[in-house]
């Protein structure tokens, strides 16, 4: 579900905030997402290491997403189309909740708006709170947890219900 919300042929490039051990990052793949635009950050190293090794041609990054103004490499800045958190950002605390949205939405991805899956039935952020909109994008019950797509964007950046 998370793929099928990703254009593959936009040719931006598309950034995946923990990565874990990579089935969002197949799934973008199969989804025909170019492993040279596609770029996974992972906090853990022995994940990132083995990500790496499995996926060779995508971009891995070993360090936090917190880090990805930082951490992008030079010809991706300017050209993300879009982003997808993997990060489980609503367990963290609220300074640092804001700082990953901040990070996130920083690299301007072109559809203005940055991608989290969730097992929760609402929203996983407090988006009124944090300064976004919300709207879920899709459900389904095929997943061991029920599972929700949603779509985050800056308040006032023009869309969708709040949550
Ligand atoms: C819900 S799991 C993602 C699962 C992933 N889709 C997979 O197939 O394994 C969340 C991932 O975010 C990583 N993570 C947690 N905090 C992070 C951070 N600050 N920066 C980057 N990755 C982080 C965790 O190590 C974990 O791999």
């Amino acid at each position: 579900m998370v793929a099928s919300r990703v254009d593959p042929a936009s040719g931006d490039y598309v950034v995946e905030l923990g990565s874990g051990t990579g089935a969002v990052t197949r799934a973008l793949l199969e989804a025909g997402v170019p492993a040279t635009r596609l770029i996974a950050v992972e906090i853990d190293s022995e994940m990132a290491a083995y990500l790496a090794e499995v996926l060779p041609d995508i971009t891995m990054i070993h360090g936090s997403a917190t880090d990805i103004g930082q951490l992008l490499p030079a010809e991706a800045r300017g050209r993300v189309g879009a982003v997808i958190c993997g990060v489980p950002v609503s367990m963290l605390g609220m300074d640092e909740q804001l700082a990953m949205i901040k990070a996130m939405l920083a690299l301007k991805p072109h559809d203005g708006r940055f991608l989290a899956y969730s097992y929760r039935p609402g929203s996983p952020l407090r988006a009124a709170r944090l300064g976004l909109t919300a709207e879920r994008l899709d459900f389904t019950l095929r997943n061991a947890l029920p599972a929700s797509v949603w779509a985050f964007r800056a308040a006032g950046a023009g869309c969708e219900q709040g949550t």
